[in-house]
């Protein structure tokens, strides 16, 4: 088919679609007016038709258009008032067009079905409109960053199902809007979680009637503001707030004494205030982890005694607030305590640190008090500041005499690129590749962590938003973090930036659905950080270069909602076009030559892997089976790259792992890989049925199993659903096929990434564990563990072997453990900042019906029926997550005993077989386990081992 062909097809199909599936006529006008309010719109949105063609970030159902998400586009100009003409719609997102101004259309109030406005870091001014409180269904009212000013409208106290109410840094005056029987204010908002007010220029007091036994607020963020008056003791009557900020204001007054009623509470803020009276009583708050009162007008006072009683205590500020008297022994013994700063106080005497002080103390800054002696009995080593104390008279020399300098960054996400220079504009990514990043900075509104020079979290943050964006299909190549800093406003500032994989630059179809996910503030960037918000710099590659991509457009056709025969023919036509490109494409790649040497047996120049039944795949054919690596047989990635579902030509369906250009292995070491892999069989682990070397591309390809992957069973995104003995079944599959890669296969290996995206479920809901081919055999050495660098998935990852860097077998009897947790709970091991151990051990209680679990437990597992050895699935669970790995079982022990557990539940773990093929005949399934996959299996197999059990 010829250009002009292929055009004048799309033209005719155009047309009846024009006329058959368009978007109700009203909504698509309102919406072209709202795009001319736009100077600069996205270059899709051009179209006949927002629904039927592709416009950028639009999604419709039933003709209706339901989001527009369209964060970091380049949209400039004003909003319309047309906005309000979308009766349908659910979503919107225009955050980061800083040049998106004006005033909020009072329109927005019309959208009735609206749950999410976010219009943060746009450039918007004038007040918000109170028409806003008509949006019953609104959850996340996001505003943040912008240039609002007046007041808060009394009637945003009518948004009942609002979640998040987020108006930080604006100029918002006046003070809270709170109820009067005549008119509403913020003190109705009985299900909203988050108040972010920081950074305004709110005043008057803090209303005491905000709180009342019916709010559900778990961080109040009032922090930099002016307001006055005293900190009403009201609040005791909130028990959910776990984190209060009032910092930066001009309270005064006593703090009150009820406040330590507030058990939840994990940060307080209360520093730069004008507070009176003693210090505040916090004992009995036993979850506070950060503590800020400096710089107040307190009573002068010895140390509190509950400096040294509150178990959770890492950070504890206390500058400036005219303590005294003699530092008395024995108060940095205390475990957790990390940070402690206590400048410009009046501590006198001798300062001891005793042979106890916690060996998490990273800092004791005593900065001008009145020390005149200073013993180190436990040889503490980290930082302690003494300057400005008698201690430190004239000449003294000693490091802890010393003015600090200022500490440069904590941490820059490291590379190993040498002599790498990128043209200018472009920056190198840790993956060593030059091209244009998306970059910003991500601002955390509460210090969740006191130690600000551990590595730990700013890895976990980089691996956290490099699953983020891998998860959500965008091709990204690795994500830099660096220059992590506490701001004026103490807020942590971190900078990001998210680099394209196999491109120099994303499109923008990639940069608004990189962007949509910062700009959802619900999720967390991590687990150490908690809820943060992200500003971009403007993406200059895109903005600078016009019209936007074709193949942000062909994403977004699938998201448009089209029916009938001719709509599926604009679909097969695109479709079509769309290959026709990506032919061209990968003929240019041909012609460049591999790199490689190629492994076809036909010409092979370097001996082929010994093959033992795997077979050897062209990229010609590979790709041909997964219709050129289509978007729709897209199943999966990580981070070596994408998984496709294919057909072979005899029928036999298969995944076909492609490795992308950054994780290609070198020619020998993808040799030694593949022939490992055909020596392993089992019947719980996923079958390699060839492999593909060729036109410098890496390609492993496994048998395809219908169900999907635990993790989609679990989380209900899938329609199977697992009842208690489908869970025990599964539990001991694949307990089963990690014992094999851990006792029977040669040479032993340990799995590295054992979680629920890992456990594939056949047409019979048996389990095969997956993606070992990234495995690391264990050594052959007596010592039985490897030293490498440590991959995993976080929340599955054994502490021990995070901490220690070696591996062991007994590192994927850690994940397994959580893996059954998530099976009893379906919930994510970090989930909300909550981690599924830490959470479990909490809760337990034996002496309970279900340990005192039935909260935690999935709803659909059933539990009208009982759960036949539930506690001890528990008990084993939590075997398998022990802290040291010698308390853990080996997985041959966590199989005999999920066997003795699934006899308690009255199910046979090993149906009488004659053959070694065991035909599990489960009737609580009605199905015939492993016959058919067998067949397969040994079809296509030929190995020796290949009936090991
Ligand atoms: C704070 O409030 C006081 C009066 O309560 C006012 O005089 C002052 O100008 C306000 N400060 C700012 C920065 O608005
Ligand atoms: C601090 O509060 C605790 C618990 O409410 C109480 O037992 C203790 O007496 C209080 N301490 C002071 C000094 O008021
Ligand atoms: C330390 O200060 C306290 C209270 O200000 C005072 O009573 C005490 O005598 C001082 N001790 C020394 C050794 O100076
Ligand atoms: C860094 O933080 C992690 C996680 O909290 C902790 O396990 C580790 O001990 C810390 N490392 C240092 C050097 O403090
Ligand atoms: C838009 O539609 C696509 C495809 O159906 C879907 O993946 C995406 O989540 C939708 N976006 C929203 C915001 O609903």
């Amino acid at each position: 088919m010829t250009q002009k062909c292929r055009i004048f097809l799309l033209f005719i199909v155009f047309q009846v679609v024009m006329v058959v599936a368009n978007t109700v006529s009203e909504e698509a006008a309102a919406l072209k007016a709202v795009a001319d309010g736009f100077q600069n719109k996205p270059g899709s949105w051009n179209g006949f038709d927002p629904c039927g063609s592709v416009w950028l970030g639009v999604n419709c159902t039933n003709y209706h258009i339901t989001s527009i998400i369209l964060p970091s586009a380049g949209v400039t100009g004003t909003l319309a008032g047309d906005i309000g003409n979308l009766p349908e719609l659910l979503f919107l997102d225009l955050s980061y067009n800083p040049d998106l101004g004006g005033s909020l259309p009072a329109s927005i109030g019309k959208l009735q079905k609206l749950k999410n406005l976010i219009l943060l870091g746009c450039g918007f001014s004038g007040q918000i409109p109170p028409e806003l409180g008509n949006l019953q269904c609104l959850t996340i009212l996001a505003l943040n960053a912008n240039k609002l000013r007046g007041q808060i409208p009394p009637a945003l106290g009518n948004l009942s199902s609002l979640y998040l109410f987020d108006i930080t840094g604006n100029e918002i005056s006046g003070s809270i809007p709170i109820s009067d029987g005549i008119n509403p204010g913020l003190d109705m908002l009985r299900r909203t979680e988050h108040f972010h007010f920081g950074s305004n220029n709110l005043s008057g007091n803090i209303p005491p009637k905000l709180f009342h036994s019916g709010m559900a607020i778990e961080h109040l963020i009032f922090d930099n503001n002016n307001f006055t008056g005293s900190i009403p003791s009201t609040i005791n009557l909130v028990p959910s707030l776990e984190a209060l900020r009032l910092d930066g204001n001009k309270l005064t007054g006593l703090v009150p004494s009820t406040l330590n009623r507030l058990t939840s509470m994990k940060q307080l803020y209360l520093s730069n205030n004008l507070l009176t009276g003693p210090l505040p009583n916090l004992t009995g708050m036993n979850a506070l982890s950060y503590v800020d009162l400096s710089n107040n007008s307190f009573d002068g006072s010895d140390v509190p005694p509950w400096f040294s009683s509150l178990p959770s205590l890492t950070t504890l500020l206390l500058e400036k607030s005219h303590v005294q008297g003699q530092i008395p022994a024995g108060l940095f013994s205390f475990s957790p305590l990390q940070i402690v700063g206590l400048k410009n106080n009046l501590f006198n005497g001798t300062l001891v640190i005793d042979a106890d002080y916690s060996t998490q103390l990273q800092l004791v800054d005593l900065q001008n008090n009145d020390i005149s002696d200073f013993h180190n009995d436990g040889n503490y080593k980290n930082v302690i500041l003494l300057t400005d104390n008698p201690v430190c008279g004239q000449g003294s020399n000693e490091k802890y005499c010393a003015v600090p300098t200022q500490n440069s960054a904590p941490y820059s996400t490291p590379d190993s690129c040498i002599g790498i220079e990128c043209p200018s504009e472009q920056a190198l990514s840790p993956n060593c590749f030059c091209s244009y990043p998306y970059e910003g900075t991500l601002y955390f509104r509460l210090l969740t962590v006191s130690n600000l020079q551990n590595k730990t979290y700013y890895q976990d943050l980089e691996k956290h938003l490099l699953t983020m964006f891998q998860d959500g299909k965008v091709p990204v190549d690795s994500v830099a973090i660096r220059d992590p800093i506490i701001d004026a406003t103490h807020y942590l500032e971190i900078s990001v930036e998210v680099f394209p994989s196999r491109k120099v630059k994303f499109d923008q179809g990639d940069i608004v659905v990189i962007a949509s996910f910062f700009s959802n503030q619900i999720l967390e960037a991590s687990y150490y950080f908690g809820l943060y918000y992200f500003i971009p710099k403007p993406y200059i590659p895109i903005l600078g270069g016009g019209s936007s991509s074709k193949s942000s457009n062909t994403a977004a056709i699938a998201g448009a909602s089209i029916g009938g025969v001719v709509a599926l023919l604009v679909v097969i036509s695109l479709v079509i076009s769309v290959m026709m490109q990506k032919k061209k494409k990968a003929k240019k790649k041909m012609e460049h030559g591999s790199p490689f040497g190629s492994w076809d047996p036909s010409k092979s120049g370097e001996s082929a892997p010994q093959l033992k039944g795997a077979r050897w795949f062209s990229f010609e054919e590979l790709k041909k089976c997964t219709d050129n690596f289509s978007e729709s047989n897209h199943i999966g990635s990580g981070g070596y790259g994408k998984v496709y579902k294919g057909t072979l030509p005899d029928g036999q369906m298969v995944a076909v792992k492609r490795s992308q250009e950054n994780s290609l292995q070198g020619g020998h070491e993808f040799k030694t890989e593949i022939e490992l892999l055909t020596r392993v069989h089992h019947k719980n682990l996923v079958n390699l049925v060839g492999f593909c070397f060729d036109q410098g591309e890496q390609m492993l390809v496994y048998e395809y199993l219908p169900n999907g992957t635990l993790k989609e069973s679990l989380s209900g995104m899938s329609v199977i659903r697992l009842d208690w003995k489908k869970r025990l079944w599964i539990a001991l599959d694949a307990a089963r096929g990690l014992s094999y890669l851990h006792y029977l296969a040669d040479p032993p290996i340990v799995h590295r990434d054992i979680k629920s995206n890992n456990i594939l479920l056949d047409s019979h809901l048996h389990a095969k564990v997956a993606d070992f081919g990234l495995s690391k055999p264990m050594a052959d050495d007596r010592k039985g563990h490897v030293t490498t660098q440590v991959k995993g998935t976080m929340g599955y990852l054994d502490p021990e072997y995070y901490m220690t860097q070696l591996l062991t077998e007994k590192s994927d009897v850690y994940s397994f453990g959580v893996l059954l947790l998530e099976l009893i709970t379906a919930r994510k091991p970090i989930e909300r900042n909550k981690y599924i151990v830490r959470e479990v051990k909490a809760a337990i209680d034996r002496k309970k019906e279900l340990y005192g679990l039935g909260q935690l437990v999935d709803s659909t597992i059933g539990l009208s029926n009982t759960l036949a050895g539930f506690n001890r699935f528990v008990d084993l669970a939590l075997m398998c997550v022990e802290e040291s790995g010698t308390d853990r079982p080996t997985m041959s022990e966590v199989v005999k005993q999920i066997e003795s557990i699934m006899q308690l539940a009255g199910i046979n773990p090993n149906p009488e077989s004659a053959s070694t093929s065991a035909s599990y005949d489960d009737s609580s399934r009605g199905h015939l386990y492993g016959n058919e996959a067998l067949v397969n299996y040994s079809g296509a197999i030929h190995s020796p081992r290949s009936d090991t059990k």
